[in-house]
């Protein structure tokens, strides 16, 4: 099985990266393609722009998704939305083809430094990834990253890597049907 993950963020030290690797240690075994959201710089979405034709790196996103048979993300949130560089990526991609995630099964995660761990874009994903293809099978917010996350060994506080754990057998039980 060929798994694509990301974070939906382009920082150095993303938290959505750090979890998104820790639940990637369940899927050691399957084929894994981490990409890089900054690996998909494309100029600020705009209609003028797009008449002069598609970046290529819109292509390349779609490609990814086109060649995994699962996806596994954790988003970012910036004044309770997405990410601007993931709503850039997602705009392109959408104008090419509003169905970016392409019925692929999906493990949607979130994590912020708040108390809500991005509850709020995680709604906005939930609610609305659908409409763009995206077949959501599980969904993980982690509240304050680091009361909850140690980078060496990942989620530490019990009930939360309960949920987790719990939530990724679901999946995997899911997309091997
Ligand atoms: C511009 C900006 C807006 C932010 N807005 C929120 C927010 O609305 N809710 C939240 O929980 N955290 C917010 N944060 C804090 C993020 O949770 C934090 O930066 C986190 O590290 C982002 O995830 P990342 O490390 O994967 O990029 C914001 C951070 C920035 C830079």
């Amino acid at each position: 099985m060929k798994i694509l993950a990301f974070a939906g963020s382009t920082s150095s030290t993303s938290i959505n990266r750090e979890l998104v690797k820790f639940v990637l240690k369940d899927f050691q075994e399957e084929e894994i393609n981490l990409i890089d959201l900054n690996d998909f710089d494309m100029p600020v979405f705009s209609v003028d722009l797009e008449k002069k034709g598609f970046p290529e790196e819109a292509h390349h996103f779609l490609k990814a998704i086109e060649e995994c048979d699962v996806i596994i993300c954790s988003l970012a949130e910036h004044n309770r939305s997405y990410s601007a560089a993931f709503k850039n990526v997602f705009d392109w991609a959408s104008r090419i083809n509003v169905k970016v995630f392409q019925d692929k099964p999906m493990f949607l995660m979130s994590t912020s430094l708040g108390g809500y761990g991005g509850g709020n874009v995680m709604n906005t994903a939930k609610t609305f990834f659908p409409n763009f293809g995206a077949d959501i099978k599980e969904t993980f917010s982690l509240p304050k990253f680091y009361e909850n996350f140690d980078l060496e060994s990942g989620v530490i506080n019990p009930e939360m890597l309960k949920e987790l754990n719990s939530k990724v057998e679901n999946f995997k039980n899911t997309i091997r049907k």
